[in-house]
Order: structure tokens, then C-alpha cells, then sequence
């Protein structure tokens, strides 16, 4: 049970209740995350989707709008002009509220609520939709999952032999939300509050207004399509493996336990996600997960990048919303797409005991791998070389075309995390490498490890 007090800051806080009363005959779903419009490129190519295309048509927005409300209410806005219905879930970024951040708000609590409050007021919907059906067209539900990460989400092993920061000091979210007393995002009291928030969540159903189990219920057993969204991972398995990776705990600030539970209670056809800007398209379990990501400029002008998502893995970044179902007639769901990703997941499995850098990451780490496969070699077998973990061959053959995991927001180090001062707490032991002499973890040291991963901020 979470301590925090489930109270109402403000009288809007309510998952506002719809109906789809005014039905048509046929509707397409639509779904977008990441859409990061507080980039100039961003909100041009928001701003620039058709006017008449997508009028009778739905849209998912999985988070990640700006920390900046007047961005997030003009990004709202106009996809209120374009589309039927717009369904929004707020992401990290849009809970940002120091002014450093571009928010306004006295707590990413107080943030949620304003951001909510736009919504409201826009018509954007935040709460379980039933999209009633025609004799033409299907019906189907929309299922918004608040949530947010926490870091026992991940369950695999760690690079050991790497000295990494820890992700709470090297994040950006933990300088630019602040949470109530008693709520720290470094454990799971964050992220359990979000999904209990999840449970106030009320509908019109044919059967009536449902709320809590008994919608949750109704919906699981409603007999039509169910496309639930969040803006966090609710499986690890939507992430890559820390040894492919230039930031290898990413997967410490992506995803959510609870948010995999109610997930899988739920059993939604689909369920979009975001936050990682990985395009992703995967079935694990009898539902179907996808990520189409916009991200940033130099992700998307990357040929490389793992965002894309589409008909083959050269696929770009989406540039618009990818279409998910379409209601005519008995209604169906986009057949599977490529992502470069979920495409390799779909053919090698996991391998999290696997701690061998993958070639792309391990010049970034090279004196520690070293160090790392020299001791693996000499506990060895003297014949095994160092192929301990997979030879190179397996890697070469096994290496999705992968850039980077990282993000960059300021253009210089003199920006990064502004005025931030460092915890006063003591280095923890896994993060030697970035003690200061005071024994306190040392900025300079974490910003000189940010350059060697060629990164200047993580954030997602
Ligand atoms: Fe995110
Ligand atoms: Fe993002």
C-alpha cells in the first residue's frame, strides 16, 4: 500500500469521464509519443500534419510533450484542430516544473494537475474511452496507464566491472521535478503513486459508469479490441540489454513493475509506450507493444537511428502519428512493423548474463572492458582467449545498426544541469569513479564521463 495520500490538490484532478455519443462510421487510431515540440523542428513538423486528413480519426499522445505548459497547451491545441479525439498520458518531461526546466509549477504533483487542467479545458482525454461501434465500424477501447519509472524495475545484472554513475545523479529528471516529502523517486513511491492514481479512473460503459475493478473488469471482458498507453516500459524486455548500450543502466529510469502488472491484467490487444525513443513493434505474451518515438533532430537525422518504426528497419523516425487500427468494417490492427530493435529481439534471445560490451559501446568503456576481459581470460581457460561471453563473430552477427541511447539538450557543459548543486551524500560504492575528494560525488567527474559517452544529458 502506497503511505502517500491519494488527496485532491486541486478540483480537476478527476480522470475525466467520456462517452463517445457521437458516433461515425468508420475511425482510424492513431499513436505518437515523444513528440518533444519545446524543439522548433518538433512542432513544425506537429504543426504541419494535414488539417483534413485525420479529422475523424483518433489520436494517442504517450508523453513527452515539453516541461513547458504553454508548449504542451499549444501542442495540444493543435492536434485538437486536426483529429476527432485526442488521448493524452503525461511523460517525465511533462512533469518537469523547475523554472530551469521550463516548468512553473511548486511540484511535479502541482505540474500533473495543470497539465491536466489543459487538457480538460482543450477537450483532450485522460481517462478509459469506449469509441462506440457503428454497423460499419468496430468499437474499441482507449485505456490511458499513468506511470513512472523506478529503478528495481530492472531486474537484470549490472556491468559490474563499469563505474557508472548512479542514474539519480546523472538523470535529468532528478534535477528538474520535485517531489512531496516521503516521495522519493529513487525508490518505487513515485511510481506507486502514479499507478494508484490508475485506479480512480471512471468510464460510461453499456453497462453504466464503472470506476476502480469493477471498470478494469468490464473492460477486460468487453469482447472488443483494447488499446491501452503509457508513456513508461511495463517489461524489461522492451529495452535493450545493458552490454548494448552507451548509458548501460538506462533501464534504472524506463519502466515500471506496476505498470507491467496492471498491464497484464488488463490483457490489451496493443499497448503503446514510449520514453526510450526505440522503435519498437513486439508481441510478448499475447499483447502487442509498440514505441513510435519522433525524439529529436539528431536522432531522426541519424541513419543509423534505432527510432524508426515502418514497413522495413531503413524505416525513418515517424515524422507523423503511426496508424494503429482502423474500425471499418470489423475492425483491424496494423500488421507488425519493423524496428531495428524489437527486429533482433524477434530472432536472438535475451542475454542479460552476457556482461561483454558490444563493439559499438565498448571503445566509450575500453580501459575497464580491458581490465575485465583480462580477468575473464586469466579465471579461463588459457585457450578460450577471451570469448567468454560470445565470440565476436556472434556480436558482428548479432549488432543491430545502433547509435546512441543517449540525449542532448544544452548546447554547452556550462549548461548542463543548472544551478544544481550536487546531494550532499556520501559517493555510493558502485560510483567510485566520480568521488570527489570530499568523498561527495564530484559534478566535473560526472561531466567528463557525459562527454566520454559523447552525451551532454540523459534524458529521454
Ligand atoms: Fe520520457
Ligand atoms: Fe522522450
Amino acid at each position: 500500500m502506497c503511505p502517500i495520500p491519494i488527496s485532491n490538490p486541486s478540483s480537476d484532478d478527476d480522470i475525466r469521464v467520456h462517452t463517445d455519443s457521437d458516433s461515425q462510421s468508420s475511425l482510424r487510431v492513431f499513436a505518437i509519443s515523444d513528440i518533444h515540440t519545446d524543439c522548433a523542428q518538433n512542432m513544425q513538423l506537429m504543426t504541419s500534419l494535414s488539417s483534413t486528413e485525420y479529422q475523424n480519426d483518433v489520436l494517442i499522445v504517450a508523453g513527452d510533450i515539453s516541461g513547458d505548459l504553454s508548449i504542451v497547451q499549444a501542442t495540444l491545441q493543435n492536434f485538437v484542430s486536426k483529429f476527432k479525439l485526442v488521448f493524452f498520458v503525461p511523460g517525465n518531461h511533462d512533469l518537469w516544473c523547475k523554472k530551469h526546466s521550463g516548468g512553473d509549477a511548486n511540484s511535479s504533483i502541482d505540474k500533473m494537475y495543470k497539465v491536466n487542467k489543459i487538457c480538460d479545458q482543450l477537450g483532450v482525454l485522460r481517462g478509459p474511452h469506449l469509441i462506440e461501434g457503428t454497423e460499419n465500424s468496430q468499437a474499441c477501447w482507449i485505456v490511458p496507464l499513468l506511470s513512472w519509472y523506478h529503478g528495481s524495475f530492472d531486474t537484470e545484472p549490472d556491468l559490474h566491472y563499469l563505474d557508472l554513475p548512479p542514474v539519480n545523479h546523472i538523470m535529468r529528471d532528478f534535477y528538474s521535478c520535485v517531489w512531496p516529502t516521503g516521495m522519493d523517486a529513487s525508490g518505487e513511491r513515485v511510481a506507486q503513486y502514479m499507478d494508484l492514481l490508475n485506479d480512480r479512473a471512471t468510464a460510461q460503459t453499456p453497462s453504466g459508469r464503472l470506476t476502480g475493478k469493477r471498470l478494469w473488469q468490464h473492460i477486460r471482458d468487453s469482447g472488443v479490441p483494447v488499446i491501452s498507453y503509457s508513456h513508461f516500459l511495463p517489461r524489461l524486455e522492451l529495452i535493450p540489454e545493458k552490454r548494448f548500450l552507451f548509458f548501460p543502466h538506462l533501464a534504472k529510469a524506463a519502466g515500471s513493475r506496476f505498470l507491467g502488472e496492471r498491464v497484464a491484467r488488463l490483457s490489451p490487444d496493443v499497448h503503446i509506450f514510449g520514453h526510450t525513443h526505440f522503435g519498437w513493434d513486439m508481441v510478448l505474451d499475447g499483447v502487442r507493444y509498440i514505441q513510435a518515438a519522433v525524439g529529436y533532430p539528431r536522432e531522426r537525422n541519424n541513419v543509423n537511428s534505432p527510432l524508426g518504426i515502418g514497413a522495413s528497419t531503413k524505416e525513418p523516425a515517424p515524422k507523423e502519428p503511426l496508424l494503429i487500427f482502423d474500425s471499418t468494417g470489423d475492425g483491424r490492427f496494423q500488421s507488425e512493423l519493423s524496428a531495428k530493435w524489437s527486429d533482433y529481439y524477434k530472432t536472438h534471445p535475451r542475454e542479460p548474463s552476457n556482461l561483454r560490451l558490444a563493439s559499438w559501446v565498448r571503445p566509450h568503456y575500453q580501459k575497464e572492458a580491458d581490465e575485465w576481459e583480462r580477468a575473464q581470460a586469466s579465471d579461463l581457460d588459457p585457450a578460450a582467449g577471451v570469448s567468454v561471453c560470445g565470440s565476436d563473430a556472434k556480436m558482428q552477427l548479432s549488432q543491430p545498426p545502433l547509435t546512441e541511447v543517449t540525449r542532448t539538450m544544452p548546447q554547452s557543459t556550462s549548461s548542463l544541469l543548472p544551478s544544481i548543486a550536487i546531494p550532499d551524500t556520501p559517493c555510493p560504492g558502485d560510483a567510485r569513479r566520480f568521488q570527489g575528494s570530499s568523498g561527495k560525488l564530484d559534478l566535473d567527474k560526472i561531466q567528463t564521463y557525459l562527454k566520454q559517452i559523447q552525451c551532454k544529458q540523459i534524458q529521454c
